[in-house]
């Protein structure tokens, strides 16, 4: 069950990269050292972190030979470099989303992880929650009916002031979509995953809604203090989206994305609406979940002792002690290496995963482009099989 043994290093010591290190203790892992910008850095972090060592730099992390797993927790844009070196490299992967930044990068990716035969995946850890397991057995079992209608959003605020700034806000570091690829991205993996209904075409539209924001080094999360200091640069990248996709049986998704709604800080929230019952989850009230037919409305906690069989397994905290996002990554990263050692779980998101993603980012960005229904490239979705090689002792 647990990553006894495994030896992981960790790529990019900011925000996520500390939910990594957490998580990859928990897991029963041992975290052999961390990377960060520079060799100094490394070394704060490993203290920080509790790792045993900082290194000089990603390539040397990737190369050390005590280290099983990389998790790579750097800006976008450095994804490809690290994952293709850690997979040729013999590694087991988790590599943050997006996967890449094109859909060409996430297919090379995809190749070589196949090609290598390793445990490679993309933290979508939302499928984590136990309440959306629980709405997935739900709509397996029939009990909503055929799928009337999908439809959410994803909002968050860290980006309203114009002093407000990130490296995610700059296309060379994080991409050409920013708000769709860095949160529609896990609204859409989550739904298709939930729903099993299968994203085939889109129309959408991405707006800049504050123009300029400060320049300079944008290696941290917004800050007004260091956004009055730098001279500001203009946006390229999207504030909000708006996307209505049709799926393979006729379903239609409707989303909205957005970097800058006051109040919401991370407000992932879908509802799917069937012929006989709805259910509407919402990431910041996670233990719950509401299913309602025409003539009763009922409100699902989590509870370990009753439920679907995920959802209990997920469940690792007794009723009214509040699982969250937390406790989704440390389900993932178990998860990740229960596979690395040859056993199966359910839902572990793959790098078929991260260029599915990739694909309807690049949809939604040809779409918004052109302004006209796209189709969203399908891909062919091999289960990732570990290969005997991939167990450790
Ligand atoms: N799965 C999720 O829920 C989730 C949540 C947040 C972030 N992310 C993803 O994680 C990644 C990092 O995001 P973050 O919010 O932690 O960003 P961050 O800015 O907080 O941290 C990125 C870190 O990478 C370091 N870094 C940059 N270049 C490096 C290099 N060449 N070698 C080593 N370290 C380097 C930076 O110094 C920084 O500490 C992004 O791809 C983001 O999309 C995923």
């Amino acid at each position: 069950m647990r990553g006894f043994g495994l030896g992981v290093a960790i790529v990019g010591t900011g925000m996520i990269g500390a939910v990594h290190a957490r998580a990859a203790r928990l897991a029963g892992a041992r975290l052999i050292g961390v990377a960060a910008s520079e060799p100094s850095r490394s070394e704060q972090a490993a203290a920080r972190l509790g790792a045993g060592r900082g290194y000089d730099s990603a390539e040397q992390a990737i190369a050390d030979p005590a280290v099983d797993v990389v998790h790579i927790c750097t800006p976008n844009a450095t994804h490809l470099e690290f994952a293709l070196a850690a997979l040729k490299a013999g590694k087991g992967v988790i590599c943050e989303k997006p996967l890449a930044t094109t859909a060409a990068d996430a297919r090379l990716l995809v190749q070589t992880a196949r090609e290598s035969g390793r445990v490679a995946t993309v933290p979508f850890v939302y499928r984590f929650h136990p309440m959306v397991r629980e709405a997935r057995a739900r709509i397996h079992a029939a009990e909503l009916g055929p799928l009337q209608l999908i439809h959410g959003s994803y909002l968050q605020d860290w980006l309203l002031d114009s002093n407000d700034t990130n490296w995610r806000v700059d296309a060379a570091k994080g991409g050409a979509s920013r708000a769709f690829a860095d949160i529609g991205s896990h609204w859409c993996d989550l739904i298709e995953w939930v729903s099993g209904e299968r994203l085939v075409s889109v129309i959408a539209a991405l707006n800049t809604t504050v123009p300029e924001r400060p320049g300079g080094n944008r290696q941290s999360y917004a800050s007004a203090a260091q956004g009055e200091a730098a001279a500001p640069v203009p946006v390229t990248t999207e504030d909000v989206a708006g996307a209505l996709f049709k799926t393979q049986s006729g379903v239609l998704v409707n989303l909205t994305v957005s970097q800058v709604s006051a109040g919401r800080k991370n407000r992932l929230w879908f509802e799917i609406d069937g012929a006989q019952a709805s259910v509407v989850f919402d990431q910041e009230e996670p233990e719950r979940l509401w299913l309602a037919r025409t003539r009763s409305t009922e409100l699902l906690v989590r509870d370990p002792n009753t439920g679907s069989a995920e959802q209990r397994r997920l469940a690792t905290l007794p009723p009214g002690h509040a699982q969250g996002y937390a406790q989704c990554f440390e389900a993932f990263v178990a998860d990740t290496y229960a596979a690395v050692r040859g056993e199966t779980r359910d839902g572990l998101p793959t790098f078929d995963d991260g260029l599915r993603s990739a694909n309807i980012i690049e949809a939604v960005l040809k779409s918004s482009a052109t302004q006209c229904w796209t189709a969203i490239e399908p891909e062919h979705r091999a289960e990732a099989r570990p290969r005997s090689s991939d167990r450790t002792a």
